[in-house]
């Protein structure tokens, strides 16, 4: 047994000093030491002269020392960075891992969640609906019967199966729901994609999406209307934007504006985006109307609003300077790779 402990303590202070420094050195350690001709498998071979009372004892050591060798190895082809089967391969793994390019998010989505986080810092949640909407919600209950002429500012998709369904033209049908549920105060952000039946170009397309709001609280003011959009105006486009509103009209509001935005690109000096006008509208907007208070049970001598409701396409193209909407659509990863990397 003492011969044995004798032999594996020099074979292993021998194995300790040598330092393999390229591929060809280790290759050579391994055929030393752990081939299948090698000193390892050569000193197990001594285990015939042992004691039988010794075996055990002789066995661990052995086992041992074999895993000390082999340690020793590893170590040297971690540090070299692969074996010698790799390098023959052409394979330097040494080298830091082959780049996996993730995605990036979709322009519209990078808006919305901007648009989501302003008004979510002021206290708005969001609310969601259905696609896929009836009648009462996209437009009777928001001021639109049947015969209203503002319909036809909604070229509307219709659901074969049944003729009280439709495409909802604009996200105000889920504020119809949010009031339906007839919790007050209100305070809600509608993201989502609406669907008009229009020819596809570069300046109209069949859906796009909205970002629609709704405030309804006791004494709420145009001023307020201002202001809270005022404040989206600067998180969104820098302090230095300037706002303007023209008076417009739409059923479900009284008074209805529409607002505008010194144009970012040029800063009011005129260019294409504003149409060397200075201006570029963003929003409409204005105070909810008594009537569709009523329609949902609500008292409009107790209690008033304000909505807004904007195209995520619209401020995507100011702040990007997109100017053809069919881009958003086409999966064009030359143009989607242009956006924030998803973290
Ligand atoms: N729903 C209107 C549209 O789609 C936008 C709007 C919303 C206007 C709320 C005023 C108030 O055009």
């Amino acid at each position: 047994m003492e011969f044995l402990k004798q032999k594996v303590e020099a074979l292993q202070q021998e194995i300790a000093n040598i330092q393999p420094g390229n591929a060809d050195e280790l290759e050579a350690f391994r055929i030393k030491f752990l081939g299948t001709k090698g000193l390892v498998k050569d000193v197990f071979g001594a285990m015939k002269d042992v004691a039988p009372a010794d075996k055990k004892d002789a066995g661990q050591l052995l086992n041992a020392f074999k895993q000390f060798a082999e340690g020793h190895y590893e170590k040297f082809k971690h540090l070299q960075g692969g074996s010698g089967q790799a390098k023959q391969a052409g394979i330097d793994l040494s080298l830091p891992g082959t780049h996996m390019p993730v995605g990036t998010r979709h322009p519209l989505r990078v808006t919305e969640n901007e648009i989501v986080s302003i008004f979510n810092k002021i206290g708005f949640t969001v609310a969601e609906g259905p696609e896929i909407e009836d009648d009462w919600h996209n437009f009777t209950s928001l001021n639109m019967p049947a015969d209203h002429t503002a319909r036809d500012m909604q070229d509307t998709f219709y659901v074969a199966q049944n003729p009280d369904w439709i495409l909802r033209t604009h996200t105000s049908s889920v504020q119809a729901r949010v009031l339906e549920e007839g919790n007050l105060p209100v305070r809600v952000i509608c993201p989502g994609r609406v669907y008009r039946n229009e020819t596809i170009s570069a300046r109209a397309h069949c859906f796009f999406h909205q970002t629609e709001g709704l405030y309804i609280d006791k004494n709420v003011s145009f001023a307020d209307l201002k202001q809270v959009l005022y404040y989206f105006v600067t998180e969104m486009f820098g302090s230095n934007t300037k706002v303007r509103f023209r008076p417009s009209y739409f059923p479900f509001t009284e008074p209805s504006a529409e607002m505008d935005i010194s144009c970012t690109v040029c800063g009011g000096d005129g260019c294409n985006l504003c149409k060397h006008t200075g201006w570029v509208e963003i929003l409409g907007c204005g105070m909810v109307h008594p009537d569709l208070l009523r329609n949902f049970g609500i008292d409009p001598e107790e209690y008033s609003g304000f909505a807004f409701g904007m195209g995520v396409e619209r401020i995507t193209q100011i702040k990007y300077q997109v100017n053809d909407l069919r881009l958003y659509s086409q999966n064009d990863v030359r143009f989607l790779k242009q956006f924030t990397p998803i973290q």
